[in-house]
């Protein structure tokens, strides 16, 4: 993506959130009941904007990653939930999608109900850094560098050895990926916990971009 791409889209989702989701809520009144527009806002400000992967990054993301049936994959800022949904579409993989935004819950929500993989995907309101997502087998990505190296330690302490990790775009600072793939002029980064970045890694870093 490049500067000029980022700063439209971004520029798009700042409008979006500014003028607020809309959601219809039943109020009685007087024996009637009044649908009336509510806005359904974060607990706090998101700490990135929500951009989607296009459809064919987040293709490589699960192939890099080799998702197949079995995996549990965690989406950490799952925006309109198009990672976990795909992945559960073509794989049969139960997955996880975690946004601070309702908004975004609320889309992910209708798209897999649309995709028709209900059963298999459950999307959560809360924050990224502090959501319990051990049990994942997969973690995907794309939020920015700086949130990658801050959330680094969580994901090396708590996730097992051998869980898979895919960002878009953005890498883990000096964490150095096993794969790294350009797909369309966008990076694709793959890494895997293991005991020595776990001992290298698992600290806090001032390592912020
Ligand atoms: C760049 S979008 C990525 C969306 C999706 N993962 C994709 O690749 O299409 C980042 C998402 O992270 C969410 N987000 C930002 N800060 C968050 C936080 N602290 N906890 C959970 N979600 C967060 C935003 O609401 C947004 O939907």
């Amino acid at each position: 993506m490049n500067a000029s791409t980022i700063a439209a889209a971004s520029l798009a989702a700042v409008i979006v959130c500014a003028a607020g989701p809309l959601v219809a809520r039943e109020t009685p009144a007087a024996g009637a009941q009044f649908l009336v527009a509510q806005a359904a806002t974060p607990a706090r400000t998101p700490d990135v904007i929500f951009v989607p992967t296009p459809q064919q990054v987040v293709d490589e993301m699960l192939k890099i990653a080799a998702v197949k049936k079995g995996d549990v994959l965690y989406d950490l800022g799952s925006g309109d939930g198009r990672i976990v949904i795909t992945a559960a579409k073509r794989f049969g993989v139960r997955g996880t999608g975690i946004d601070i935004d309702p908004q975004r819950i609320a889309e992910a929500n209708e798209n897999a109900k649309k995709e028709g993989v209900t059963q298999l995907v459950t999307f959560k309101n809360t924050d990224l850094f502090t959501a319990d997502f051990r049990d994942a087998t997969v973690v995907t990505l794309y939020l920015l560098p700086r949130l990658n190296v801050k959330l680094r330690p969580k994901l090396l302490n708590e996730l097992k050895n051998g869980t898979r990790i895919v960002s878009h775009a953005f890498d883990m600072g000096d964490w150095q990926p096993e794969k790294h793939v350009k797909v369309d002029g966008r990076d694709v980064y793959f890494w895997t916990v293991n005991d020595l970045a776990r001992k290298k890694f698992g600290q806090a870093s001032t390592d912020h971009k």
